[in-house]
């Protein structure tokens, strides 16, 4: 038995070093660093964030509204997110969806409160034993904590047993009649959030209904007790004790917000981006900005203003957008993290398909585009920059970069090279300042780059990768053609772990960030791609909260974490000069790429990719070197490092991304289980070695002289 053991052990080492074992493994790894020609720049906007609603990153994410379909228009059909709530099962009561179909019957628009605000829900009461309301289950849970005031607010009107005037003409009511009830009757409206079996209570208020058919707004705080245990099984009711029919909208429960900004982020989710010092933010998309129709653009106008002024819209991403995130909270959002904008219009393409064609077809959009940048830029003599200062925000924001539509490598017509030039050309006269990025990167699509006029400044590449492909691509830019486009790699990951990803992933995403970094001169924007994901799951109170498997930060109602990627962008963008610090490595260990089944099947050799990969920039005020190394396989590895052209502090601080298995990853329940270790370091000299551990990433902050 044993003896079979030991036969097992030693064709498993073989099988390892048969796989490891290339020349390169038997001598140490060497980096040099020439230090004293750290000459190019490093792109002072290198690291971003990309963002779009998708995985509920806003709705169920960033933007802190708690009540799922505020506005009853996610469905059609259903009043998604709402139930009846009878304490008593004897009461006698409904609820309706009003005025969401398609073609609403006459009587039903008259429940309208404005253009956004056409759908309602109604509530009729006929026998009320006890309470009778409505109840919201929120985005997967209603997250409850200590001492905690929420600020509820709602429009509410009651009807009448009268019919409505109506001309000789008119058409009779189809909806079927109402009961014959009492008419309202004034009195409380209870407002509480409470468990979802009704049974304990965290938080209440009352409103005092006046007798009304007509729609007004109440508001009301609800604060929780500070022995409350923090949950996300709740829900938010609104309830009676008197028989009537009520009609609800805008039904709006705010928590505290990052900073208390009305129409506010959730704090722990800004406080992660926060920390991740970012230096600017693309939105609105990613395919957000396109919409599966050309009707479904992001619609940046009506997104401003009052939120009972946001019709919200359809989004790209199977679900309707509230737009409570609109265009001002993007910018907001920037600065709360001292982040710039990075706008991307919409181009005249969207998802399905469907194009304009360069010419006057397309000007309105051009002339749209214009607007929205008025709005972020202009001065408060322009009418968007006043719109913008009637909005609460005198202050033009800074912008340099626009990105014209999204992935337009996708418009098999061809179109893009005039749209592009209409936009362009459109801008550039009105804002010089500004730089156009096109979508369509050169040496990707050759054949569908803009050619005409000048060449973009920018191009927009986008690379979603496992981590061999990573790995294997990681020097890419090293060969890239200096004279060509700079780059911009607007959306990026390695999609491994789900949904958000892991310790492999993460490996992945810092050799690539090496290459990224060593390239600065020439990728002088990048930003990772999905940022959120809402992680819920199929329950009783909505499907699955998310689209797409290998996101950067993950949440539910109450929690959140960041992926250990999340963990290797914060630490690249905080350890990180302005100079880049010119490198050699020898003697670098290969590994052999499995071959995918199609290499297999053609029968095409298994190419080797490098276990181990750097990047090293420094701070020429300061002096501080960061130099930063992936060991990418299950083993220890040796590395000697030759400095170059400086003295070195002989201690230094060591910041690690570490695990023992590639598959390990930080989730809902273990949010911490990959996360950054900082050790200082010492015999650090002109030449050192120092071990690697397995699996890591090695972030060296050395003082030189
Ligand atoms: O990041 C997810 C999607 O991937 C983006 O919306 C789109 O631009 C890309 O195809």
């Amino acid at each position: 038995m044993k003896q079979k053991k030991h036969i097992k052990l030693r064709l498993l080492l073989l099988i390892a070093a048969a796989f490891f074992i290339t020349p390169g493994f038997t001598q140490t790894p060497v980096i040099t660093l020439n230090v004293a020609k750290a000459n190019t720049n490093v792109s002072p906007m290198l690291y971003g964030l990309m963002t779009e609603e998708i995985n509920h990153s806003y709705d169920g994410g960033l933007y802190a509204e708690l009540i799922r379909n505020r506005i009853f228009k996610d469905s059609k059909t259903e009043p998604e997110g709402w139930s009846l709530v009878k304490d008593d099962p004897s009461s006698k009561a409904e609820i309706n969806l009003i005025g969401a179909e398609e073609h609403v019957p006459n009587d039903e628009r008259r429940n309208a409160i404005n253009g956004a605000m056409q759908a309602c829900l109604r509530l009729t009461v006929e026998k009320a034993d006890g309470r009778v309301g409505v109840a919201n289950a929120g985005y997967w849970g209603i997250p409850v904590k200590p001492s905690t005031t929420y600020k509820a607010s709602f429009y509410i009107k009651g009807t009448d047993r009268s019919e409505p005037p109506r001309w000789p003409w008119e058409p009779k009511p189809t909806t079927p009649p109402l009961p014959v009830i009492e008419n309202n009757t004034p009195g409380p409206i209870t407002i509480s959030i409470e468990s979802t079996d009704g049974k304990t209570v965290y938080a209440k208020g009352t409103i005092n209904l006046e007798k009304s058919i007509y729609w007004k707004k109440y508001e009301v705080d609800l604060t929780t007790a500070a022995d409350v245990k923090p949950t996300k099984d709740a829900r938010v009711v609104i309830s009676t004790d008197r028989v009537g029919v009520y009609y609800f909208n805008l039904v709006s429960l705010f928590p505290p917000t990052y900073k208390d900004q009305p129409n506010g982020f959730r704090p722990d989710l800004m406080q992660l981006l926060v920390n991740m010092k970012p230096k600017f933010l693309r939105f609105p998309g990613g395919n957000f900005l396109e919409g599966p129709k050309i009707t479904d653009a992001f619609p940046w106008k009506t997104t401003l203003g009052p939120i009972a002024n946001r019709p919200g819209h359809n989004g790209s991403w199977g679900y309707r957008a509230s737009d409570g995130m609109g265009l001002l909270e993007f910018l907001k959002w920037c600065e709360d993290m001292a982040a710039q904008p990075l706008l991307a219009v919409y181009a005249g393409y969207s998802l399905d398909g469907d194009h304009i064609d360069a010419g006057p077809l397309l000007k309105p959009y051009v002339d749209d585009a214009l607007d929205e940048i008025e709005y972020v830029i202009g001065d408060t003599s322009t009418y968007w920059g006043r719109k913008r200062a009637e909005d609460g925000h005198p202050e033009p924001f800074k912008l340099k970069y626009v990105e014209i539509g999204n992935e337009d490598w996708f418009d098999r017509s061809n179109s893009y090279d005039g749209r592009f030039n209409q936009f362009r050309n459109a801008i550039e006269a009105k804002y010089s300042q500004l730089i156009c990025i096109s979508t369509i990167p050169s040496t990707q699509y050759p054949s569908m780059k803009v050619t005409t006029g000048k060449e973009p400044a920018v191009v927009d590449e986008h690379y979603y990768r496992n981590s061999w492909e990573m790995w294997e691509n990681a020097s890419q830019y090293d060969t890239y053609d200096r004279n060509g486009p700079k780059i911009f790699v607007g959306e990026w990951a390695t999609r491994e772990g789900k949904p958000t990803t892991n310790l492999n992933a993460a490996l992945a995403d810092a050799a690539w960030m090496t290459g990224m970094e060593r390239n600065s001169d020439l990728v002088i924007m990048s930003c990772y791609a999905p940022l959120f994901v809402n992680v819920s799951i199929d329950s009783a109170t909505g499907k699955k909260a998310w689209q797409w498997d290998s996101d950067l930060i993950g949440y539910d109602a109450l929690n959140s974490y960041g992926s250990p990627s999340y963990y290797v962008q914060k630490l690249f963008s905080h350890y990180l000069g302005n100079k880049i610090v010119p490198a050699t490595i020898a003697n670098i260990p290969m590994q052999k790429m499995p071959l995918s089944r199609r290499d297999s099947a053609e029968h095409k050799a298994q190419k080797s990719v490098p276990t181990l990969f750097y990047s090293a920039t420094m701070n020429d005020t300061t002096g501080t070197l960061y130099l930063k190394i992936v060991n990418t396989i299950a083993r220890k590895q040796e590395v000697k490092i030759n400095f170059d052209g400086a003295k070195v502090s002989p201690e230094a601080t060591l910041v690690l991304v570490k695990g023992d298995h590639p598959e390990e990853t930080n989730s809902i329940s273990d949010p911490q289980k990959i996360i950054p270790v900082k050790e200082t370091i010492k015999g650090i000299k002109k030449s050192f070695s120092r071990k690697l551990n397995p699996y890591s990433v090695n972030i060296f902050e050395i003082k030189t002289q």
